[in-house]
């Protein structure tokens, strides 16, 4: 059974095949980088006119590398919520398109419900129940993944996404976006606890994450209050910008840490899964890998399945489609949907 997934739910046009759910035949990414690269950060009419552009040339490309043909798909998967509503409907519009002209099933897939099992592809042996953390651009959440049809959320950032905290960080520092991957690389150069920031300790009702505190001391550490001073390369600066850059990284890595690894515990799972951009930060592999208990397994996609894919909406679609759970080709997007 071969699945094609479609997202276009933000900046990546991006489409994979999926083989019998778990097995990645193809996994095509067109990033949008460049374009937004002016306005430092994703401008909407932009990007669903680039999607428009892009989707039927990374279709093709999906299919090609897989090395099947449109007639050997079994069902077309497509991110339908959340996300920018244009560009969501440019991946639903395509995905109707095929699966009327072809004669498929159609799959309409929650975003980050398929970050949450996009792990499986790496790990065959991961069954449900496991607590998924996602960590992206546009989320931070903590899930229970109770079964395919029981993905429940245990709560979220209560303001900026990890993602989007090292994203601004980047500015700051006067790095490139996407800023994860950028500041990562500097951090890698800078000194453990030359400088410290204050971490977000929830208490048991607060929620799990917060990155507006943490970036804001970023903020004034090197601008000072209320941004008075000039710039990320103050002379008078005592420790280096990769120095802050380590510290800003460890910060923001053990506030997801901590609340992933009580969650486990708390529902008693004995998997930990890890999805979204953020997840490709080795830091954070690194120290879930040292912090988990004994018994408790914590399970990172590849890389290139961290980041927004087709192949983790073609995973999420075929596990619906054997649930029987297939979308009517009228299917809406909801843009702002939450669980
Ligand atoms: O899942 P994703 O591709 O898109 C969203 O759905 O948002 O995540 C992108 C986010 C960006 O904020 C990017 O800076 C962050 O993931 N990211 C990282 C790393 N690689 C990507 N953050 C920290 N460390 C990384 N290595
Ligand atoms: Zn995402």
């Amino acid at each position: 059974m071969l699945v094609l997934g479609l997202d276009t739910s933000c900046d990546d046009t991006a489409a994979g095949v999926v083989r019998d759910g778990r097995e990645v035949l193809s996994n095509v990414i067109w990033s949008q980088h460049e374009l937004h690269a002016a306005f430092q950060g994703v401008v909407p009419e932009i990007a669903s006119r680039a999607h428009a552009e892009r989707v039927g040339v990374i279709v093709r490309r999906a299919v090609a590398e897989a090395g099947v043909g449109l007639d050997d798909l079994g069902a077309v998967a497509v991110t339908t919520r959340p996300g920018l509503v244009g560009s969501l409907l440019v991946g639903v519009a395509f995905a109707k398109a095929l699966a009327l002209a072809r004669g498929l099933p159609l799959l309409a897939v929650h975003h980050i419900e398929a970050h949450a099992i996009a792990a499986r592809a790496d790990h065959p042996d991961l069954e449900y129940p496991f607590v998924a953390l996602v960590a992206s651009g546009g989320h931070t959440a903590l899930y229970a993944c109770r079964g395919p049809r029981e993905i429940v959320r245990l709560g979220q950032t209560h303001d900026d996404a990890a993602g989007e905290c090292f994203d601004k960080v980047a500015v700051m520092l006067g790095l490139p976006q996407p800023g994860g991957p950028a500041v990562s690389r500097l951090a890698a150069e800078g000194r453990d606890g030359a400088v410290t920031f204050p971490r977000y300790r929830p208490g048991p009702d607060d929620p799990p994450f917060s990155y507006s505190g943490l970036k804001t001391a970023v903020l004034y550490y090197l601008k000072g209050v209320g941004g008075r001073r000039d710039g990320p390369n103050r002379a008078d600066l005592p420790v280096s910008t990769a120095d802050v850059a380590a510290a800003f990284e460890r910060t923001a890595v053990d506030a997801l840490v901590g609340p992933s690894l009580e969650a486990a515990a708390r529902e008693g799972v004995r998997d930990l899964v890890v999805g979204g951009g953020v997840a490709a930060n080795r830091v954070l592999r690194r120290v879930l890998a040292e912090r988990a208990p004994a018994g408790l397994r914590v399970r990172f996609p590849r890389p290139a399945l961290c980041a927004d894919n087709g192949a983790m909406i073609a995973m999420r679609g075929a596990e619906l489609f054997a649930l029987g759970v297939t979308a009517p080709l009228d299917v809406d997007v909801d843009p702002y949907a939450v669980d």
